[in-house]
């Protein structure tokens, strides 16, 4: 695992936006075929998107042939309520882009089989030809995607009961108010997570620190499901100084080290 530490969220959400453009562009130079993007939501994101918008502006980078899958949705939520995840990424996101709307792909957490919406979800990406670049974040419990502790390392996507915690976490968005907060939604696995060619994970603020720490020095496991970026072979953990502190400082001093000369 490559481990990246920025001094800031917004040169962290830079150095991410950077390593994608490269990837892109890299991609589009020797294939006709689209660039598949896995995206998150929250606000981890938002710098990373910021940066990826301006750099789209000036005519650095465009998704007129990307194909974009998201994580997750809340189930039940209407699309056009400013909370659910379609809103976000088209508010934050893809209405400030180049790309072409049918090449967008969110989980639709109002489907009338939910069941049948995940395994088509599958099969569509199936049908992409897979992803080859998996952007996400990370929640306070080392969640990834909406795969809460204890979610099978090999799971797809599926419903999934959110937990009181990211209910609480998450009420922020929702007036404060966790009643407020879905309780069901829909998600891709930590599994199809990393069938991804690559997995660029952000973590950023101190409040990820615990999650860092596992998923750098912890053990592998389900009860955080972030550690599944250990068994990734080109995976890549995005993080401010806020997020590193948790880190041993023979741990942080190694991979400041080895990434010293790296631009991306
Ligand atoms: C949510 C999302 C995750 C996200 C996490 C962290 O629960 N389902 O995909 O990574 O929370 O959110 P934030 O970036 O707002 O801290």
């Amino acid at each position: 695992m490559r481990l990246i530490i920025e001094d800031t969220n917004e040169n962290a959400g830079k150095w991410a936006a950077r390593y994608i453009v490269d990837r892109i562009n890299g991609h589009q130079a020797k294939s006709d075929k689209p660039f598949v993007l896995g995206l998150p939501t929250g606000s981890t994101p938002l710098s990373t998107y910021a940066e990826l918008i301006r750099l789209c502006k000036e005519g650095k980078v465009s998704f007129r042939n990307v194909v974009t899958f998201n994580m997750d949705e809340y189930v039940g939520l209407p699309e056009e309520h400013p909370e659910s995840y379609h809103s976000f990424m088209w508010h934050n996101f893809f209405s400030h882009i180049d790309i072409d709307p049918k090449n967008v792909n969110i989980l639709n957490g109002n489907a009338p089989d939910l069941q049948a919406e995940c395994e088509d979800y599958e099969r569509r990406i199936r049908e992409a030809g897979g992803i080859d670049l998996f952007l996400g974040g990370v929640g306070e419990d080392g969640h990834i995607a909406f795969n809460e502790p204890f979610s099978s390392m090999t799971s797809r996507t599926r419903v999934k009961t959110l937990t009181y915690n990211t209910r609480v976490v998450n009420s922020r968005f929702f007036d404060n108010d966790v009643n407020q907060v879905p309780e069901l939604a829909l998600t891709v696995g930590v599994g199809t997570v990393l069938d991804a060619r690559e997995v660029l994970i952000l973590a950023l603020g101190a409040k990820k620190a615990r999650s860092v720490q596992q998923c750098v020095e912890g053990a592998y496991s389900h009860a955080w499901t972030i550690t599944g970026l250990q068994v990734h072979p080109k995976g890549i953990l995005v993080c401010d100084e806020g997020a590193a502190e948790e880190l041993k400082v023979s741990t942080y001093r190694y991979f400041k080290d080895i990434e010293k000369d790296n631009i991306i």
